[in-house]
């Protein structure tokens, strides 16, 4: 039995898909309440737990071989990952698991929280005894549908500066989880997963505007006024905070790097942005 976490999810839909598709037995767990997705019918066993009650995790990685270990971005994230590590050690079956990381998760970069939540969950994982493997994603194709708004009115406004980034589709992030879940070899491993090249935010906006068929134009804010925007726009601060320094990472250049992981453990070349932005140019088009 796999479990999968977060499986409502971006990722965690595609990869409870994709272990079906590989004819694993998977257990999908989602929040109490949560109906779970309707594609799963009866094929996908579901168990209600909350990330924040141990209770709730115990009964819902009972008998789990695997554990893919996603959580939602929230302040209390890191616990989140230690409770849902501790439930799989109590289980007594000593599960793989799969933690779902972020890239940069065993650089340790200073003060980007959204990476440092992972790393402590990293740390307390190897301490954990478990057998385990990291899967560390650079950021989503799929963030930018969340400003496609903006995206429409001509403009791609975000604190990058001028660093590049090579973004990576969740789709593939799911499929090299669903990899990893069900082959061998894998313990121990940190893979990095990028898409296939590394482009600017002003590179991002000419494909965008490439699909979009007008112009879009990146303005790099600078992160104060980025801050301000989001606060003044009604975000959470923990999270504004977070996306503010993740952008500032992005704009030194620290999530510019392409790596080979990606196609190593899906079989095929990454999808690229510009493939993407073309599967979504109605939600880009004005
Ligand atoms: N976005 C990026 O660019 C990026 C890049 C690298 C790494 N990551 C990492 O990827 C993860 C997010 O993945 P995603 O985008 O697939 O997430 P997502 O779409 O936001 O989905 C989060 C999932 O967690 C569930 N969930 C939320 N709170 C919960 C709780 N208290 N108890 C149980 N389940 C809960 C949600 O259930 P509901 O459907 O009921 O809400 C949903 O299934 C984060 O760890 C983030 O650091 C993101």
């Amino acid at each position: 039995m796999i479990v999968v976490t977060g499986a409502t999810g971006t990722v965690g839909a595609e990869v409870v898909r994709g272990l079906r598709e590989r004819g694993a037995a998977v257990r999908a767990v989602v929040r109490p309440g949560s109906k779970g997705r309707p594609e799963w019918g009866d094929a996908v066993e579901r168990a209600e737990a909350d990330f924040a009650d141990a209770a709730s995790l115990d009964a819902a990685l009972a008998g789990a071989e695997a554990v893919y270990l996603l959580v939602a971005v929230h302040p209390d994230m890191a616990a989140h990952e230690r409770n849902v590590i501790d439930a799989a050690a109590r289980s007594g079956h000593r599960p793989r698991v799969v933690l779902h990381a972020a890239a940069g998760v065993d650089r340790r970069p200073e003060g980007v929280r959204f990476i440092g939540a992972h790393t402590a969950g990293l740390d307390h994982l190897r301490a954990s005894g478990l057998p385990w493997t990291v899967l560390a994603p650079n950021g989503f194709h799929q963030n930018f549908l969340g400003m496609a708004q903006a995206v429409r009115s001509g403009t791609l406004a975000v604190p990058g500066g001028a660093g590049a980034v090579s973004y990576v589709d969740a789709r593939d992030v799911a499929e090299a989880a669903v990899e990893v879940l069900v082959g061998e070899g894998h313990e121990g491993a940190v893979y990095t997963l990028t898409g296939p090249e590394s482009l600017t935010h002003g590179e991002l906006a000419e494909r965008l505007a490439a699909v979009a068929g007008r112009p879009v134009a990146y303005t790099a804010v600078e992160p104060a006024q980025a801050l301000a925007g989001m606060l003044a726009a009604g975000r959470q601060p923990w999270r504004a905070e977070g996306l503010t320094e993740l952008y500032g990472y992005y704009a030194a250049g620290n999530a510019a790097e392409v790596g080979p992981d990606t196609a190593r453990l899906t079989g095929h070349p990454p999808r690229s942005f510009a493939e993407f932005a073309a599967e979504h140019a109605e939600d880009f088009r004005a």
